[in-house]
């Protein structure tokens, strides 16, 4: 490990790539696959998973924006790309045009700048909101949407679409609903003789529940990553997490019995303490709000983290830990020796989800990506 860097995240895309098989396995060959790699891949990086997913049996690619989109592209990433989020202007649709993407109209007024702006034919992605309350035309005025865009002669219609809002719940009466729906808009549409190429609706926590969701093609993003959408879900497929966490010990000293440590001193020692110091804090993506409630591992043991989480670092007590050195690595997110400790851990401590603890890995450290999966 380069001695220069003080923290960073493991990237194991060997992890990404065994997840992919696992997921291509379970929906078989007939269904598409597509890897959402939005908010640089959940923190991954997108483009290293990008890659690592088409070459893995990804069909295509999910991002939320046309930056996004763009971005992949400027780095000669091939294949479909498709925009899961809206497109309004004429400007984005030239942008959309010239990147060869393949974007997701929501609205009427979407369909009809989108097919003006444009100068040549272009596959485009129709979204239908069944319950989610965000993006899509409203299920029971889907039909005339779509026709509008089959009507349109610059555009290819190449799927209809809707996403789900709670298929990560036991028993959601809600996903069932929504998916009635959904095959009403379908059976409306063939009714009509409408047949879309691709009608898609699961996310990775629909993927699981039942095939019958899958359609021709699911939109898995968590899975990919190694996490399960739901406890009830976990044990379905053997996914590896794809993310490490990892920070030097930049100090280590005995406090006295008493002391106060970090910022507010909501923590002190009750007996002489050997308090680690280490080079990350919530700049790099460590909630603050999991202050004195994190534990890290060094040298395969638990060591419990105290005081407040500041900008730059935070504090281990590594007392009965052995003769621990500044330079040692301590582990906040991954595995080390027989101990692991996942984003799933940190975002039910917090009462939020995996995704989001993920992602607030991708503004500040250096990424390191493996190939295999390692533990420091
Ligand atoms: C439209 C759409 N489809 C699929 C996904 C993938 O969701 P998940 O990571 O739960 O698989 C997302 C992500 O939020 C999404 O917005």
């Amino acid at each position: 490990m380069d001695p220069t860097r003080r923290a960073w995240v493991e990237v194991d895309l060997a992890a990404i790539q065994g997840n992919v098989a696992q997921i291509r396995q379970h929906i078989g060959s007939k269904c598409r696959l597509m890897a959402v790699v939005k908010a640089d891949a959940y923190g991954h990086g997108a483009l290293a998973v990008s890659r690592a997913t088409l070459e893995a049996g990804a069909n295509c690619l999910g991002v939320a924006t046309l930056e996004e989109g763009i971005q992949l592209r400027q780095e000669s990433v091939q294949g479909t790309i498709i925009l899961l989020g809206a497109i309004n202007t004429p400007e984005e649709a030239l942008e959309v045009q010239r990147w060869q993407l393949e974007p997701t109209l929501c609205t009427p007024k979407q369909v009809l700048t989108f097919a003006e702006a444009i100068t040549q034919p272009l596959p485009v992605h129709l979204k239908i909101d069944t319950g989610m309350g965000r993006l899509g035309t409203h299920w029971q005025e889907a039909l005339s949407f779509v026709r509008l865009a089959y009507s349109q002669p610059t555009l290819q219609v190449a799927s209809v679409y809707s996403h789900l809002a709670t298929a990560d719940e036991p028993d959601s009466f809600v996903l069932q609903e929504q998916h009635q729906r959904f095959q009403f808009v379908l059976k409306s549409l063939q009714l009509e003789g409408l047949a879309p190429p691709s009608v898609h609706l699961a996310n990775s926590a629909a993927t699981l529940v039942d095939s019958a969701l899958h359609y021709d093609m699911v939109r898995v993003g968590l899975l990919i990553y190694g996490l399960s959408p739901g406890p009830h879900l976990e044990n379905i497929l053997h996914l590896q997490p794809s993310m490490q966490v990892r920070a030097r010990i930049v100090q280590v000293k005995t406090l006295p019995a008493g002391s106060g440590v970090s910022y507010g001193h909501h923590f002190h020692t009750q007996q002489p303490t050997r308090v680690a110091t280490v080079a990350i804090g919530y700049a790099d993506g460590i909630p603050r709000t999991l202050s004195g409630k994190l534990f890290g591992l060094v040298r395969g043991q638990r060591a419990a983290q105290i005081g407040n989480v500041t900008m730059d670092q935070l504090m281990f007590d590594v007392s009965g830990l052995g003769d621990i050195q500044e330079g040692e690595i301590v582990t906040l997110l991954g595995c080390d020796g027989e101990h692991c400790i996942s984003a799933q851990d940190w975002a039910a401590q917090l009462g939020t989800i995996s995704y989001e603890i993920l992602c607030g890995f991708k503004h500040r450290l250096p990424r390191v990506v493996r190939q295999f999966s390692t533990v420091s």
